[in-house]
Formats: C-alpha cells, sequence, structure tokens
C-alpha cells in the first residue's frame, strides 16, 4: 500500500483491498456519510462502505444515481443535495464517490456546493478514474458542452483498490491505459518502459502510482489550468475532434490524438520516438488510426476548441519522452499529421 499527496489537499491511497471505511474516510469522522454510485459499478463497494458506517454509529446510505455520463447534470445536483438534506447531513458530512469519472466528477461537485462544501472521498473503480478523473480537483456537469458547469476543489481522501481494477473488462480498462501512457510520454520514460514491456498485463499498482504521481507534480504548480497543467492535454487537441466527429471512446480517440501528435512532435520538435510511440500504443490493445473521419471535421472543431488560444492551433508536443512543451503548429503539418491516422 503507498500514500501520495497532492497539491497539499489529498492524500491518495493505492493498494490491494483497501477500500475499507477506515481508509477512505481516513482520520476524519464525518456526521453523515452520503455514498453516491452508479448501477453499472459492483455495488458491494458502496453498499459495505455505507453498512461499516453504519455499524460505527453512523448515519449513512447510499445514493443510486444513472449510470455514466448521463449522470453529470445539474438537475441530478440538485436532486443529490436534498437527498443528502434528508439524510440531515450538515457541514460535518461527507460524500463518497464510488465509481468511475463520470461518478466522481459528479459526487466531487456536489460535495463541493452542498452547503458550501462538506469534505469529499473518492474511490475510483475504474482505471481511466484512478489515473486521471480522481485528482487534480476538476468536478463538474455537463451543459451544452461536456463538464462545461464546475468548479475546482480537491477531494480530501482518493483511494484506489487494485483489486478493483485488475478485475475490469479489457475494454473497458484501455481506456485508463491510455491516459496512463499519455502520463509516462509526458512527464515518466519509465512508465514507458513499463507499459511497452508488459503492455495490456502491466502490474497495475505500479502504473497508477507512476501516472498519479505525473499528474500530482503538474497540478500541483498550476491547480487553476493556466499553463504547465496544458501538457496533461498531449494527444486530446486532435483526440478530442476524433471523439466527437468519429465517436471513439476518449481513451480510443486520444490514443489515435497521440500517433498524430507524435507525427507533429517529430516534425516540429525533433521527437525521435514516434515509430516507437505508435507501436506501444498498437500493443496495449489501442486503436493507432480513425480512418472514414472526415478531416474537415476534425479541423473545423479543432478550430472551436477550448484549448486554442489567439487562432493559431497550439499543440503539446514531445521534445523527447518525458519533455513536452506547447507550440503554435501551422494546418499543413497539422494535415500531414491526420493523413498519418487515415484522416
Ligand atoms: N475530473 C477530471 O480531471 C477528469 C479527468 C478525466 C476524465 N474525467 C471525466 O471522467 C468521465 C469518464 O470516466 P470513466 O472513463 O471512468 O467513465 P464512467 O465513469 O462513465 O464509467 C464507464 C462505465 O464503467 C462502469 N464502471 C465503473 N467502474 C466499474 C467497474 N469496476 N467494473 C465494471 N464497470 C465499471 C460505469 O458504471 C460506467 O458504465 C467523464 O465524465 C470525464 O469528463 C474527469
Ligand atoms: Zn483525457
Amino acid at each position: 500500500m503507498g500514500e501520495l499527496r497532492v497539491a497539499d489537499a489529498t492524500t491518495v491511497v493505492v493498494g490491494r483491498a483497501v477500500a475499507d471505511l477506515g481508509t477512505v474516510l481516513g482520520a476524519f469522522r464525518p456526521g453523515v456519510v452520503g455514498v453516491i454510485t452508479q448501477p453499472g459499478v459492483p455495488l458491494a463497494i458502496a453498499e459495505s462502505l455505507a453498512a461499516e458506517a453504519v455499524a460505527s454509529g453512523l448515519a449513512a446510505g447510499v445514493l443510486l444515481i444513472p449510470d455514466g455520463e448521463r449522470a453529470k447534470t445539474l438537475a441530478l445536483v440538485e436532486d443529490l443535495c436534498r437527498r443528502l438534506a434528508d439524510m440531515g447531513m450538515d457541514r460535518s458530512g461527507a460524500v463518497v464517490g464510488v465509481g468511475g469519472g463520470a461518478a466522481t466528477d459528479l459526487a466531487g461537485f456536489v460535495a463541493a456546493v452542498y452547503l458550501r462544501g462538506v469534505a469529499a472521498h473518492y474511490v475510483p473503480t475504474t482505471l481511466l478514474g484512478a489515473v486521471d478523473a480522481s485528482i487534480g480537483g476538476k468536478t463538474g456537469v455537463n451543459l451544452k458542452a461536456k463538464n462545461q458547469v464546475g468548479l475546482f476543489r480537491h477531494p480530501e481522501r482518493v483511494v484506489i483498490d487494485v483489486d478493483v481494477l485488475d478485475a475490469l473488462e479489457p475494454s473497458l480498462a484501455v481506456e485508463g491505459l491510455a491516459e496512463a501512457l499519455k502520463a509516462g510520454l509526458i512527464g515518466d520514460p519509465r512508465l514507458v518502459d513499463l507499459l511497452e514491456g508488459a503492455g495490456p498485463q502491466a502490474d497495475l499498482e505500479e502504473v497508477v502510482t507512476r501516472a498519479l504521481a505525473v499528474k500530482a507534480s503538474i497540478v500541483g504548480s498550476d491547480f487553476m489550468d493556466r499553463g504547465e497543467r496544458n501538457h496533461l492535454n498531449y494527444g486530446h487537441t486532435i483526440g478530442h475532434a476524433i471523439e466527437v466527429a468519429g465517436g471513439l471512446s476518449h481513451g480510443r480517440a486520444i490514443a489515435v490524438g497521440m500517433v498524430a501528435a507524435g507525427r507533429i512532435s517529430a516534425e516540429v520538435a525533433g521527437f525521435a520516438e514516434e515509430r516507437r510511440q505508435t507501436e506501444i500504443i498498437r500493443s496495449l490493445g489501442l486503436p493507432i488510426s480513425a480512418p472514414g473521419v472526415p478531416a474537415d471535421d476534425i479541423v473545423e472543431l479543432m478550430g472551436r476548441d477550448k484549448k486554442r488560444a489567439g487562432g493559431a492551433l497550439r499543440f503539446v508536443v514531445l521534445e523527447a519522452i518525458g519533455r513536452p512543451r506547447v507550440t503554435e503548429v501551422d494546418p499543413t503539418t497539422v494535415r500531414a499529421a491526420l493523413s498519418v491516422i487515415g484522416i
């Protein structure tokens, strides 16, 4: 079992069989515990946390919400706040989010706004949730666009049970492997070696710990997403556009986006490991192209992307593995990179 601090605000515990109440709450003894989870998440985790709380004399309950992205609505925020009020939660309460990134994004937002803020504790149960969504303090819901309403607020504690992650279906695990590889590419060459050597069989405890350390160091220095946090968007400029225009899942879309970003990096930043990067992406079971997605749609969507500044297309590129920087890239280079990924 290992512990990590993020931005002097969040304690992260990574280990096996750690999703018990004592580890999830740490030394904190809340008045009321509201455990928010979704039907697609193994229900036993939330139920046993609530049962442990009740057994130790706390008022507690499981608040079940619709599954996946459908839960990230303002209507559900209101509904959950009403349910917490009905449970009698005052400011000494704790919201525990158990699930993937959708559940923890929503739980974190509810915890942040209910009575102007109660404690938020997460048990991420997807690999993407574990390596990406659970730390960094971005919470929120969708409106017209994804994550259009939300705020920055770190959770108090995050408890990652590697046994739960080991049991994930490969098709869900690859989503997180894509983000873990991204973390390695921007900040930890040894994580890249690990994923290259073992592929999808890589030891998830080490993968998660290393990927989190990269994100922790970046959000620690740029909580409000004004500078260095951009590096976390490696592969995401083209990846987001592919996600929207091609209907690929986020992890798969950013895998293809990283292939294109690797090409751009080779062109403008002297990145010498483009082919190696592509091979690792392939060996993880992720796509390396997105044929059939119209190039004009991608260019149009990238133009609208909120990460754009001042008219030019800005990309995170790699000078080498572990050495990212942000740079403006001309449209010809972008089009050439799109052709590498079949677009
Ligand atoms: N806050 C952040 O910094 C941040 C970063 C990245 C992503 N996100 C958000 O995270 C969300 C995506 O997260 P996600 O990929 O975890 O998707 P998700 O939360 O939608 O979960 C995907 C599916 O997996 C199911 N699931 C969860 N745990 C499971 C388990 N152990 N076994 C089987 N099924 C399980 C869920 O019920 C859901 O149906 C998006 O809403 C995205 O905006 C947030
Ligand atoms: Zn991402």
